[in-house]
């Protein structure tokens, strides 16, 4: 699309996530509706949405019923006050998602989005070991590659370097491991790789001194490292060595939650219980800003002291537990439940994935990863050297953009998580338009010359 001089101006008033403005204004993107699985530009151009935003449109676009349950909302109540009270479908959120969630994760506090959630997540561990008698326990592990948020303490337990860069110093107390895909050339098997990875955590605690470490914090699967995917012992051995040492385990399913990977949070995927678990993103299907830090019911019960020992979780937000927001997210969580969403997921998943195998034939992919409507490609200049192939990626995100599709690329590998309530042959021509613009972006960097 072609942006007019306001648009332009306008454009340098402001910036996009993570992206050079200039690099934006090449070849940019202003949409102005959205439905189902597909976004409308101001020049009336249809985009195929595979990405659901950013992992956020879980029901897609202007699910109709979202809008029913946000208008009837509007007609109640708008704003509760915190500091005084909270509101009836703030508690009816609270007990909706405390019946889906994994094993005793009964404890909720919503919140605004996913960094909010991952702040409150470690700032909840630490006062939690403080007032339980341990408040040495103050670190929190977490991996390379991962993303947990842009605020500092989310920022500090990420591992994206360029990301992080520009803000040093961080806070301390924060410590990474890799994930197992930094391995997995040492190993034979993915299954070895896997259980080297989570002996590599133990190793640390035990460095560190478990009686100072709170908390490994890990996302299921890792998107801004590919759709890294570990295998369910992993998991396993990971709860295995939080128990062993004192440890709290906290997933960040902010992206892989509401029934993305086959179940309505990938703890149940695959079958370990975390301690903590932090959403957002598609928790609201991207309607409004909505995050849930959720907990052990007897963790939260250590902050359920008398009041005149003044015992509270010292922290909140204006917007958290917003009535609005609770009304979508509880909306949000019957119909992926009424309609069996997880178990589509895992079906339609499956379409996905073999169609992403089929890019196989352009000798550029080096593994079709991720569970349920969760799906990455890793990208290659040949399945020989396995090098990265950033160029492509580059060239991708403006071909695919042309092709009217919108995928989440960085540049080596790219990512579709499509709304659950894709049709099949929506599936098909989300992996149609990946096909056609990934032969169009090899043409580009090869008559740019760019290939091996
Ligand atoms: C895994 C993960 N955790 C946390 C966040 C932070 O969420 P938010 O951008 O809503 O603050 C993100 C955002 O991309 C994410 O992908």
């Amino acid at each position: 699309m072609k942006l007019d001089d306001r648009q332009r101006r306008l454009l340098q008033r402001t910036f996009l996530d993570y992206q050079p403005t200039a690099d934006f204004l090449d070849h940019p993107l202003v949409v102005s509706r959205a439905e189902g699985l597909y976004y409308w530009d101001v020049e009336g151009k249809q985009y195929l949405d595979g990405i659901g935003g950013i992992f956020v449109a879980t029901l897609g676009h202007r699910h109709p019923r979202l809008v029913d349950a946000l208008q009837r909302q509007l007609g109640l109540l708008t704003f509760a006050p915190p500091m005084h009270g909270i509101s009836d479908v703030a508690l009816d959120f609270i007990e909706r998602i405390g019946q889906v969630s994994p094993g005793g994760l009964t404890y909720v506090k919503p919140f605004s989005g996913g960094s909010e959630s991952i702040e409150a997540a470690l700032k909840f561990t630490r006062q939690y070991f403080r007032q339980t008698g341990r408040p040495g326990k103050t670190k929190f592990i977490s991996r390379y590659l991962g993303y947990h948020g842009a605020t500092f303490g989310a920022m500090a337990a990420s591992g994206t370097g360029r990301r992080k860069s520009p803000f040093e110093p961080q806070l301390g107390g924060f410590i990474k491991v890799f994930p197992p895909t930094h391995y997995r050339d040492r190993f034979s098997s993915w299954d070895e790789c896997n259980r080297f990875a989570a002996q590599s955590v133990a190793d640390v605690i035990v460095h560190e001194d478990p009686d100072t470490v709170a908390g490994v914090l890990v996302e299921p699967i890792g998107n801004t490292g590919g759709i890294i995917t570990p295998t369910e012992e992993y998991f396993r051995l990971l709860r295995e060595i939080c128990d062993r040492y004192d440890v709290l385990l906290i997933f960040d399913e902010v992206i892989t939650g509401y029934g993305r990977t086959g179940a309505m949070f990938a703890a149940q995927t695959f079958g370990v219980t975390p301690d903590l678990l932090c959403g957002g993103k598609g928790l609201s299907s991207g309607m409004v800003p909505l995050g849930a830090m959720l907990a052990r019911q007897d963790m939260g019960m250590a902050f359920d002291g008398p009041g005149d020992a003044g015992v509270n979780f010292a922290h909140g937000h204006t917007f958290a537990g917003h009535p609005l927001a609770c009304a979508v997210g509880l909306a949000v969580i019957d119909e992926i439940v009424t309609h069996d969403l997880a178990t589509r997921a895992v079906q339609l998943g499956e379409r996905l994935a073999a169609g992403l195998e089929r890019l196989r034939q352009y000798g550029v992919v080096r593994e079709v990863r991720g569970r349920g409507l969760l799906r990455g490609v890793e990208l290659v200049r040949d399945e020989r050297s396995l090098a990265p192939f950033p160029e492509l990626g580059r060239a991708l995100k403006r071909t695919a953009l042309a092709e009217g599709l919108i995928l989440r690329i960085d540049p080596s590998w790219f990512a579709v998580a499509p709304a659950l309530v894709a049709s099949e042959a929506q599936i098909d021509e989300l992996c149609d338009r990946v096909d056609r613009s990934l032969h169009q972006a090899l043409d580009l960097v090869t008559r740019q010359g760019h290939t091996a």
